[in-house]
């Protein structure tokens, strides 16, 4: 990344008024949580086929492989702290620009880095709690959890219908909050800038939401390490990591105000 690119990101951003912000995996890996698809991401370590919301349905062996998958990542999102691209989301909220915060993960950083929950979209769900796939009845994760440990069980069920629990997050296969998705269509349409950080942007519906801000008028701007499929869409890419760069374009700002 260069100087130019971050004053460039600083102006883009004093020159908006409707800000969507839009993040991936990307954002938390420097507060340790393994992205996807980076060298020695999730993908690189489960079968994702394995764990799709389809395979779960089906058999109990599913259901423990998809318990061990999460119970072994979850760790590292409850412990992780928020990092300075998630501060800098914060601080745009506070420039008084961020219309939505339409987010991919499920670790729940956003909250903790202090944005406004109403602004925030979590188009795949959350780690933090658990809910029946047959009558939809969420519970706070540790309560699951710690039953879990004490029970010395392998795959929980509902004890109001018999279903199967799962994390509150989106398995491939399954579909998204569809609220929650028009919520983000609708913001990413409105919006004069759409901020990407930290995506892919392999994944759909959500890595449509930057093609659709860009035909409804918005600027896109992209950061990024690796490159994505709309690439050549975007009007800047910085290219390096999210909390370095989004620290910089902050301070280019605070330079300019
Ligand atoms: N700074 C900037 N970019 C980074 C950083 C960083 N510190 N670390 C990783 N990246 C980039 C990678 O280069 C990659 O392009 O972030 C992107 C992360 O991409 P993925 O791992 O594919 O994550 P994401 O885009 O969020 O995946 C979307 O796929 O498996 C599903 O449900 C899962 O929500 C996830 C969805």
């Amino acid at each position: 990344m260069d100087s130019n690119q971050i004053r460039k990101a600083a102006d883009m951003i004093l020159n908006a008024g409707r800000i969507v912000v839009f993040t991936g995996a990307g954002i938390s890996t420097e507060s340790g949580i393994p992205d996807f698809r980076s060298p020695g991401g999730i993908w690189s370590q489960y079968n994702q086929d394995d764990l799709t919301y389809q395979k779960f349905m089906s058999a109990e062996r599913y259901r423990k492989l998809y318990w061990e998958y999460d119970k072994a990542r979850y760790p590292a999102m409850r412990d992780a702290k928020p990092n300075d691209a998630h501060l800098a989301v914060v601080q745009i909220e506070k420039m008084g620009k961020l219309k939505a915060l339409i987010t991919q993960n499920i670790d729940g950083l956003h909250y903790r880095a202090g944005s406004n929950p109403h602004r925030i979209y979590e188009l795949h769900g959350t780690v933090i709690e658990v809910t029946c796939l047959k009558c939809h009845e969420r519970w706070p994760r540790e309560e699951i959890t710690d039953r879990m440990e004490r029970e010395n069980i392998d795959v929980p069920y509902c004890d109001k219908c018999g279903g199967p629990l799962k994390c509150a997050t989106i398995a491939f296969g399954q579909s998204l909050p569809s609220d929650v998705l028009e919520a983000a269509i609708d913001h990413a349409q409105q919006c004069d800038l759409f901020l990407t950080i930290g995506s892919s942007l392999v994944v759909q519906p959500a890595s449509m939401l930057p093609l659709q801000a860009k035909r409804a008028g918005a600027e896109l701007v992209l950061v990024n390490l690796s490159t994505t499929p709309y690439d050549a869409m975007m009007d800047l890419i910085v290219r390096g990591p999210a909390a370095k760069v989004m620290s910089d374009i902050m301070g280019a700002i605070s330079e300019k105000t």
